[in-house]
This record gives structure tokens, C-alpha cells and sequence, in this order.
């Protein structure tokens, strides 16, 4: 089977082709890094004719921090916008047999749901913080449904939370919140800080993932689903607070200071996780990355990359 994973140097991506590569799979990575860029529709239609996958495995965004998406809505919500087109246009002309997986962010959900289910992902707008991605989130699984429709191009939508884990940036204004604060931790350890700053309460409650989890669970439907274009939670329904987060990177890195919450930056919403109703019920046998482990195993690659 021919594998495309598209953004493959990026944080899901690199993950994904690893796990590919672990399972004897020889994927083809690609991204603007090594001369696609998604934002040209005939480069997308060549590259697709000369290599001929028969599964996409799409981490194409142009993402970043919340601050980021807010100050550049426009660019943002048009990027994503025309790769999303681009990408189905030369999947259609290109290799329409070819499945396409795509991780859509939770951040996509109503911003007002606190336990996020399938059937309310359109039941009220997204949050205004993530007003121009999480729009986007959801054009890429009108789209994948429309070229269901009429050309029978088959994409497999999932529900993806927060990811943390090994192979992100090292800088912490461009990683994963969770990567940030064990980037943060680490830096405060070795300047032996006393006192650990986390902005506002520590309070709000988020579901993590396991990058090599988002993974694994591609790999598991690779052989198992043709097609399924209503996203499906990849979940857990279990959350920890920011606080709960802070203090398992502080006892597995062994630091010794303070965490300190300072309130006089606002929250987000108090609670985010995802229903796993639906997820259960399709694949009952999939375990999840214990928390501590993959915290542990994150902690250990920062230590290493950021020493080198
Ligand atoms: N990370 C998470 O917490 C998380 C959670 C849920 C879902 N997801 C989803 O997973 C996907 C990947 O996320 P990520 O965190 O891996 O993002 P990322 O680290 O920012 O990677 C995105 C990739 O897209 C590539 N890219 C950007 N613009 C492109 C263009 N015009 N043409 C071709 N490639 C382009 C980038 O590489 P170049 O700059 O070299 O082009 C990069 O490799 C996204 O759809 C995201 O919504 C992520």
C-alpha cells in the first residue's frame, strides 16, 4: 500500500510516519519543507499522478497558539481553506480511489460544550479564541463529505484532542501547550528557579492525547475502514486540569520549585472532553498511552534535544 502523509514533518505527522515505518509501512512524506505546498492546486494534482498513493494520510495546517490564529484569522482561515480544496480536487482528478484520514482538532467543537459528543459538534458555534482553525475544522469535513457525494471519495474524520509528546519544536512559543510547559519546567530547573509561573488558575480541565497515539489509531483502520466521513471522538472522556498537568511534570522532572498561579491572566473554559461513547464502541481493544509514561518519555526527549 502506497502511504502519503501529507504536513509529514510536522508534530502528528512525524509521529505517524514513524509508527508506519515501525509496522514496515514506507510512507512518503511531504510538505512545502521538501517541495509541496498545498497551496498550489497543479503541483498538487502532479505530485499526486506521479506517485499514485492509495492512502493520504492529511497533517497539511497552517496552525499555531491561540494568540497566533486570532492575529493572523484571515491568513489562516484562507490557508487551510485552499489546501483543504487543493487537496480534494487532486485526490478527485489525481487518485480518486484513494482514502483520505484526516485528524480534525476538538478545538472545532461548540465553545460552550464541556463534554464533547458527536452528535452536538454543530449544535453552536466554535469558541471565538479559535474562531478562524476551528472554522476551518469543520470546511474540511464538509468538503470530504461533498466529494463523497459526488465522486466517492472516501475519508476516515476523526475528533483529535490536545497532543503532547516527543518530536515537537523545541521552542515553546511554537509547540503544544502541555510541550511548552515541560520546555518551561526544564529551563526553570536548570536556572533553579524557585518559583514555577503558570498563567491563570490552573483550574480549566483538558483531555490530552499521546501523539503516538493519534498514530496507532490510524494504523489500526487502515485495514478495518473503508470510510467514515461523521468524525468520530479519538477519546478517553478523562481530563486533567492544568494544575494536575503541572504537577506530574514537576515530580517526573524532579523539580523542585514552586508552581505559583497567577490569576490576573483570564481562563479558558473550565472543562474539555470528549465523549467516548462512540470511540468504545468501534474499537473496544485500544489502549491509550498512560498520561505519567507519556509524560515521562515527552520530559526525556526535551531533556535530550534541549542539551544538544
Ligand atoms: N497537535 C495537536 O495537538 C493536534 C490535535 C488534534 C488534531 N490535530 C490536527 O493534526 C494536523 C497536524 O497538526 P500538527 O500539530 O502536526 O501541525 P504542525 O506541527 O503545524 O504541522 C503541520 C504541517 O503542515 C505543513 N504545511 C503547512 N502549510 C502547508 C502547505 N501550504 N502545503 C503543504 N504543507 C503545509 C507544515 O510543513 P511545512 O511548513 O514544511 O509546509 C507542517 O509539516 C492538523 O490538521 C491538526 O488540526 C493536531
Amino acid at each position: 500500500m502506497k502511504i502519503l502523509v501529507l504536513g509529514g514533518f510536522g508534530f502528528v505527522g512525524k509521529s505517524v510516519t514513524e509508527e508506519l515505518r515501525k509496522k514496515g509501512f514506507d510512507p512518503i512524506q511531504l510538505s512545502r519543507s521538501n517541495g509541496l505546498d498545498l497551496l498550489d492546486l497543479s503541483a498538487a494534482k502532479a505530485k499526486f499522478e506521479s506517485i499514485r498513493p492509495d492512502l493520504i494520510i492529511n497533517c497539511a495546517a497552517h496552525s499555531g497558539s491561540l494568540h497566533y490564529i486570532s492575529e493572523y484569522a484571515a491568513d489562516v482561515m484562507h490557508d487551510n481553506t485552499q489546501i483543504i480544496l487543493n487537496l480534494y480536487a487532486a485526490v478527485k482528478d489525481a487518485c480518486p480511489a484513494a482514502r483520505v484520514i484526516n485528524p480534525l482538532s476538538n478545538c472545532s467543537y461548540p465553545g460552550n460544550s464541556d463534554i464533547q459528543r458527536e452528535d452536538e459538534w454543530w449544535s453552536g458555534p466554535v469558541h471565538k479564541s479559535v474562531w478562524s482553525y476551528g472554522n476551518t475544522r469543520k470546511i474540511l469535513k464538509v468538503v470530504s463529505e461533498c466529494y463523497a457525494m459526488q465522486y466517492g471519495i472516501k475519508s476516515i474524520n476523526f475528533l483529535v484532542p490536545n497532543a503532547y509528546g516527543p518530536g515537537d519544536s523545541t521552542d515553546p512559543n511554537h509547540t503544544h501547550a502541555l510541550n511548552g510547559m515541560i520546555i518551561r519546567m526544564h529551563r526553570a530547573k536548570r536556572r533553579g528557579d524557585d518559583v514555577f509561573e503558570i498563567w491563570g488558575s490552573g483550574k480549566p480541565v483538558r483531555e490530552w492525547i499521546f501523539v503516538r497515539d493519534i498514530a496507532r489509531i490510524f494504523l489500526t483502520v487502515i485495514d478495518r475502514v473503508e470510510s467514515q466521513v461523521e468524525p468520530i471522538n479519538v477519546a478517553q472522556k478523562k481530563g486533567y486540569s492544568i494544575k494536575e498537568i503541572a504537577e506530574i511534570i514537576k515530580r517526573l522532572m524532579k523539580y523542585a520549585g514552586r508552581l505559583e498561579f497567577n490569576t490576573k491572566y483570564q481562563d479558558g473554559d473550565p472543562k474539555k472532553v470528549l465523549d467516548n461513547t462512540l470511540f468504545r464502541e468501534r474499537f473496544p481493544d485500544f489502549r491509550f498511552t498512560d498520561i505519567a509514561d507519556g509524560i515521562r518519555e515527552t520530559i526525556a526527549y526535551y531533556q535530550k534535544a534541549l542539551e544538544s
